[in-house]
């Protein structure tokens, strides 16, 4: 099977690569490889490359930049998923495409499931949302894999993750604001990769998938965490969203659960083994 990841220098696509199964043929292209806003390039290479499953990690990740740069994050979240809808009906292959929690506008209170209806509130989210769409406009052949608060080993080069982040703050000894009025659902890249992987081996039915770690926490609720684990004591300081001017609007409320099959481990689980692996 002839697996290509598009995006392979992030941090997700780093564990889609140390997770390959055996008798998996995986073809990475960065950025600098191929540039997802080429439409000519992408339609060249995945018919040079003929593929089973492609899986589509690129994206501009940074959400408040998304406010700024509309036209750019359009182009880069969202327009390439027609070109690979379009590839994958005439040539079979199917499409992993990772969307977001922040598809969702956040007024539910309690955890959005594959069954919700999008809503998002923010350019980041709605380019994701168009990227679903386009998806499944011109291919039946996707995995649009929801999932929020990537934390892994890599961390991402442009956002780091909200794990790196904190423990970069804690190192600086600095006052650390943890925001405590918004929730969400940690994300694993180590479990997503895995689960990933199943969807394609395993041969699940194609379609939307919520794949984050069980549970649900605040980003003050992930650094208590984080912090006991480490047996360190920062100056933390409780702020709401709002106290944070962020340019960008996000949802009070993401957090994710999958009413299909999937089921990680709790998100406190996934951090204890994520620190454990990283070196402090
Ligand atoms: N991080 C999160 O918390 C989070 C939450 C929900 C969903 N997601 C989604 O999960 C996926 C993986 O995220 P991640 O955390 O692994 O992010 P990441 O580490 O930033 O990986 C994204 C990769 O895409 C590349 N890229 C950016 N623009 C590109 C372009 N025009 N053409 C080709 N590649 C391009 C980036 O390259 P450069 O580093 O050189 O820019 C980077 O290597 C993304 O689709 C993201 O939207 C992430």
């Amino acid at each position: 099977m002839k697996v290509v990841v598009l995006g392979s220098g992030g941090q997700l696509a780093f564990d889609i690569f140390r997770l390959k199964p055996e008798g998996v043929d995986l073809i990475g292209l960065t950025r600098e490889e191929l540039d997802v806003r080429d439409k000519e390039s992408i339609v060249k290479t995945i018919r040079e490359l003929n593929p089973d499953v492609v899986i589509n990690t690129a994206a501009m990740v940074r959400v408040d930049d998304a406010e700024i740069y509309e036209d750019r994050v359009l182009e880069i979240n969202a327009v390439p998923q027609k070109i690979l809808g379009e590839l994958s009906s005439q040539m079979n292959f199917s499409v992993v495409y990772i969307s977001t929690d922040y598809v969702f506008d956040g007024t539910k209170r309690e955890p959005y499931t594959e069954e919700d209806i999008p809503n998002p509130i923010n350019m980041y989210g709605f380019s994701k949302f168009l990227g679903e769409k386009l998806l499944m406009n011109y291919t039946d052949r996707y995995y649009i894999v929801r999932t929020s608060a990537l934390f892994g080993y890599k961390g991402s080069r442009s956002k780091g993750n909200v794990v790196y982040n904190l423990i970069r703050r804690f190192k600086e000894g600095k006052v650390i604001n943890l925001i405590d009025d918004i929730y969400f659902a940690p994300a694993y890249t180590r479990d997503v990769a895995q689960q990933i992987w199943k969807f394609i081996l395993q041969r699940w039915d194609h379609g939307i998938y919520h794949v984050v770690n069980d549970g649900f926490t605040s980003p003050y609720g992930l650094g208590l965490e984080i912090f006991a684990i480490l047996g360190v004591h920062p100056r933390i300081s409780r702020v709401s969203l709002k106290e944070m001017r962020f340019r960008a609007r996000r949802p009070r409320y993401s957090v994710l659960q999958s009413v299909k099959r999937v089921k990680l481990r709790p998100w406190q689980e996934a951090i204890k083994a994520f620190l454990e692996e990283i070196d402090i």
